[in-house]
């Protein structure tokens, strides 16, 4: 007998940019040298104390199930982080520890989400979010954005695209796969706007702590009532270790703590007694030198890019990511990726994956690998432009 699938898996897509990593595989596998550009996770491995964190925890062998919200000392920890870094006060019992920020978003929007409530989000945006409302039976709407308002959303662009169906607003600053933010003003006025709305805004802080030249403000200085996403992969460079971290107003708290407690009982007890490693000075000095790094590689990236016909009209400021227009080069990204895999040996993603606004048009380059392999696939880029 066939399966048949649940009607939502329809509004389900998979990550086309798989499509390319398996070709840029089949490559490698026959000896071709691959520049990837195309990874969306720090290259560089676990920070060393919170290895040994890990190591350490290990050793006593006790790893069972902890509280669904997390445990304590770590929830004390991120408190701790917001009141150093932030110079906020965020009460711990509001701090809930989740698998990842992707863990984050679906108790967020599950504890949130009616059927048929709409949800507004950026095109390009982080694909996930659409597909996260469509699993909590919500409808994902779009707005369009572009390097005119910095890829962000205007709260009057959230105002025209609200219904009486609209619940809520989901943004990121620094977004995936623009690398851009929203400036303080722009969030006030946004929160005003879904505030006059009854809605709720969510703000995915995934990228804080890479930005470069200075520090992003969180969108908890504005309210306790923001819903705020971060996660342990991006600046402390622990991807693998499934850990993030979601801070709701009090009167959420139970509801998510119910969904975690059903869903996966509990974030994953080693990650989370390595993750109190990431809060040391060792650690955070470790992070820091790791985020000039990233800095220097946009530098050498961003004119780069540049130089070769990519038009990229507003300086990304934060996260790893250059998106990029690619203006006269060629008129599909899909197209592109395929010519600069193929040809050039450079893995970069296509703008498909980020959405339907104008994707044929736009390529995502990661700066995920070291500099001189930027330099390389620049090179290499700069021969393949040269013979067209
Ligand atoms: C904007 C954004 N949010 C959330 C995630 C999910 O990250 P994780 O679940 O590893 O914390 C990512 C991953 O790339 C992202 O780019």
């Amino acid at each position: 007998m066939a399966m048949n699938s649940a009607a939502r898996m329809a509004g389900i897509e998979p990550f086309h940019v798989m499509e390319l990593m398996a070709q840029a595989q089949a490559l490698e596998a026959q000896g071709r040298e691959i520049v990837h550009m195309e990874v969306g996770e720090p290259d560089f491995p676990t920070p060393q104390p919170v290895i040994e964190a890990a190591q350490r925890f290990l050793a006593g062998g006790h790893v069972h199930y902890t509280n669904a919200l997390g445990i304590a000392p770590l929830r004390e920890a991120i408190a701790g982080f917001y009141a150093t870094r932030y110079g906020i006060a965020v009460n711990p019992a509001r701090i809930v520890v989740t698998a990842g920020a992707s863990g984050a978003l679906l108790l967020a929007l599950g504890a949130l989400i009616t059927p048929g409530d709409e949800w507004l989000l950026t095109d390009p945006g982080y694909p996930c979010n659409r597909h996260f409302m469509r699993f909590c039976e919500g409808v994902p709407r779009a707005l369009a954005v572009d390097a005119t308002t910095n890829f962000q959303p205007t709260a009057a662009q959230v105002g025209a695209g609200w219904t009486a169906r609209t619940r809520g607003l989901l943004v990121a600053s620094p977004a995936n796969p623009t690398g851009t933010l929203i400036e303080p003003a722009q969030l006030a006025a946004l929160w005003q706007t879904v505030q006059e709305r009854g809605g709720t805004l969510i703000v995915d802080e995934i990228y804080h702590g890479l930005t470069y030249g200075f520090d992003a403000r969180t969108a908890l200085e504005l309210s306790d009532d923001i819903i705020v996403i971060n996660s342990f992969s991006k600046y402390f460079g622990m991807t693998g270790w499934r850990l993030g971290w979601l801070v709701v107003p009090p009167n959420l708290v139970r509801n998510v703590e119910k969904l975690a407690q059903n869903l996966y009982i509990a974030p994953s007890t080693v990650a989370q007694h390595a993750a109190l490693a990431a809060f040391t000075p060792a650690t955070l000095a470790l992070c820091e030198a790791r985020r000039a790094e990233f800095q220097a590689r946009r530098d050498l990236l961003l004119p780069g890019l540049r130089r070769l016909g990519f038009d990229i009209a507003t300086e990304p400021k934060g996260a790893f990511y250059i998106y990029a227009e690619i203006a006269g080069l060629d008129t599909d990204s899909y197209r592109l990726a395929g010519r600069l895999l193929n040809e050039a040996g450079v893995a970069a993603t296509p703008g498909l994956d980020f959405g339907n606004n104008a994707p044929s048009r736009h390529m995502r380059f990661a700066y995920t690998t070291g500099a001189a392999q930027l330099a390389r696939g620049l090179e290499r880029m700069t021969s393949l432009f040269g013979r067209q």
